[in-house]
């Protein structure tokens, strides 16, 4: 049932190339110019004369929400809110039937998610879900969705329902884009091709195993990680950190980048490993002068860089390659390489990596 692998979510993690193509499948139509989505098609008009989206989701599920956040506004041009769904629903929120709330869930079953969902729908906003697990709770309570179909999540750590989360929420923005016509033809259409070549491209991601496995074995024994990451890279840092704390059961924090400065510098040292996305589109030259900050404060650097990257590699202490493409689409590729790190560090820990302490794979509980 593990496929040969040693853990479920390793499996979970390899097994992301033929999710994000599941994900897609049926929908990208990229020869044709074409994404087909029943449940944004249907209700296109609610979409294109909504006053805002308000992105509602939990832990790794609400990670995703921030790509989409940035995704959404710059693509689309429409403004989003993203929200912890048990912050939004207790605090009286402003909601009107000019918005949108859209919930992502891998499980579909998280019971914050849950109320926050039939909170705005009594205030009228138009519900939109994006869950992986079919029939379920959320998938049920939504007026309409698009499902994730990345397969069953056995590991408790997300892995493969993050991707494709990004994945089908990028659809859905290129959708509206289109729309909209905020977007030129051939834009819509570099969009399009590249989509089609992330499978292969977090394919060559997934070949840094080895390499990061060595990493891993410096790190395992620290006792703090800070993970960095701006723009688009930004939520990656966040779920870079949940990832590891969770199964690693190492204390490690996500931050934007430049926020480093206004406070977290002070933690810097010779024992802190600072994983730092630092890929050639997105502010790159600014996060070049951030790893040159923590260098001069001896912290370790390990670097998420582009292939080919030769001034990041000469400041790390470790560089790990992904594959190029369009800045949007940096997450499903960065993701990668981090899920790694954190699965062979728990496992070096000797954690129980499917099954971390303390956590339940759907949180049916407030
Ligand atoms: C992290 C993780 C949790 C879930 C969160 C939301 O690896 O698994 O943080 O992401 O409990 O769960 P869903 O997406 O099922 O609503």
């Amino acid at each position: 049932e593990k496929g040969g692998y040693d853990h479920f979510m390793l499996k979970e993690i390899y097994e992301q190339p033929r999710a994000i193509k599941d994900t897609y499948r049926g929908r990208l139509l990229a020869d044709q110019g074409l994404i087909r989505m029943a449940g944004i098609d249907q209700n296109m008009e609610k979409f294109l004369n909504a006053n805002r989206i308000i992105i509602v989701a939990c832990g790794t599920s609400w990670h995703a929400g921030l790509v989409a956040e940035y995704i959404f506004e710059d693509l689309a041009r429409i403004p989003v809110e993203v929200e912890y769904a048990s912050e939004f629903r207790y605090r009286n929120p402003v909601i009107t039937d000019k918005d949108i709330l859209i919930a992502i869930s891998q499980s579909g079953e998280t019971a914050d998610t849950l109320a926050a969902i039939k909170l705005a729908k009594e205030k009228g906003a138009f519900v939109f879900g994006v869950c992986n697990v079919v029939g379920s709770s959320i998938a049920r309570e939504t007026d309409a969705g698009a499902y994730t179909h990345a397969g069953p999540e056995i590991g408790v750590a997300s892995t493969k329902a993050f991707t494709t989360q990004i994945t089908v929420l990028t659809l859905i923005a290129l959708k509206l884009a289109k729309a909209k016509g905020v977007f030129s033809e051939s834009r819509y259409h570099e969009y399009l091709t590249e989509l089609e070549t992330i499978p292969s491209k977090v394919e060559k991601a997934l070949q840094s195993n080895t390499l990061i496995e060595i990493i891993a074995d410096v790190y395992k024994d620290s006792t703090n990680c800070l993970y960095l990451g701006r723009g688009y890279n930004f939520p990656v840092a966040l779920e870079g950190a949940l990832k590891l704390k969770e199964i690693s059961y190492i204390h490690a924090e996500g931050y934007p980048a430049a926020e480093m400065k206004h406070g977290p510098i002070a933690l810097i040292d010779e024992h802190m490993p600072v994983f730092v996305i630092a890929t050639k589109k997105g502010h790159y030259e600014k996060v070049v002068s951030n790893i040159q900050e923590i260098k001069s404060r001896k912290g370790k650097i390990i670097a998420i860089v582009t292939e080919g990257d030769e001034q990041v590699r000469d400041l790390a202490d470790h560089v790990i390659e992904v594959p190029e493409t369009l800045e949007s689409l940096t997450p499903l590729l960065t993701t990668i390489p981090l899920q790694l790190l954190s699965y062979h560090i728990a496992v070096m820990r000797g954690c129980n990596v499917d099954q971390p302490r303390n956590l339940a794979k759907s949180v049916t509980v407030e």
